[in-house]
């Protein structure tokens, strides 16, 4: 389980690493805290023994993309992201950058993610504005598909999305989910924003589909305290 540090500032970040050092070894850093604070965010995330998720989701020309993927990996995070719909030879690109990179530095590569459909996407906006005349099923079959064929290892995918992909792609491919709200959460001491997630599962019904690594914010981040918010979390996913 990873948490997702979508915080304005390094200080806030520290802050929520701290509390959450010993539950937690996983986090998210996405363009909120990546364009507040830099690299710093990722070393201040690994320095804690956090291994981190950098959600840039990159979409640009090849020559971009890899070179991106490449800074990417020497920062050491374990796991990125790209755009799919940036084409096959983007994602080809990215792929063989990860790979090369990590050579190059002798680390490990990085898993490379592509994002297929935005969540904030429906079939409506997705035929009117994006002008993909298909369903949002079918689109992000096809882009995983051309995500497999570019050799990355993975895609991004909400909770209603996961037995789909799991059944066509295969145990090997990896499922990152976000979208993540507790079964048990106690609003009264820990209230959420107004919510912007409509495909949600508890983690455990994520999981039983098939997802690898789940992404949980604001039910950790935004709770009045976030240690007892993810502990309970990870006890939930011990329910026998
Ligand atoms: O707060 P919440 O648990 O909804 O956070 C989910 C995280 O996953 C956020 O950082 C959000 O940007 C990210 N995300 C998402 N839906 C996607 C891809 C990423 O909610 N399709």
């Amino acid at each position: 389980m990873l948490v997702a540090l979508d915080v304005p500032s390094l200080d806030e970040a520290e802050a929520l690493l701290g509390r959450l050092e010993g539950i937690l070894t996983g986090c998210k850093i996405g363009s909120q805290l990546f364009t507040a604070a830099g690299p710093a965010a990722i070393e201040a995330a690994r320095k804690r023994g956090f291994r981190v998720f950098l959600d840039l989701k990159f979409h640009d020309i090849p020559n971009t993309v890899a070179a991106a993927v490449r800074e990417a990996t020497r920062l050491g995070v374990f796991m990125l992201n790209i755009h799919a719909s940036g084409g096959l030879a983007m994602a080809c690109a990215a792929a063989e950058a990860a790979m090369k990179a990590a050579g190059d530095f002798g680390i490990p590569r990085p898993l490379c993610l592509g994002v297929t459909v935005l969540t904030s996407l429906d079939r409506k906006a997705l035929q009117r504005e994006v002008g993909v005349p298909t369903s949002v099923a079918a689109h992000v079959l096809h882009l995983a598909g051309l995500a497999q064929a570019a050799g990355l290892d993975g895609c991004v995918a909400s909770p209603q999305e996961i037995s789909l992909l799991r059944l066509a792609m295969g145990q090997e491919w990896v499922i990152v989910t976000p979208g993540i709200r507790p079964a048990v959460s106690d609003r009264r001491s820990s209230p959420l924003p107004p919510d912007d997630q409509v495909r949600i599962a508890t983690p455990r019904r994520a999981l039983a589909a098939g997802a690898n690594y789940l992404v949980v914010g604001r039910p950790i981040s935004g709770a009045a305290d976030p240690a007892a918010a993810a502990t309970a979390i990870v006890d939930e996913l011990r329910w026998p």
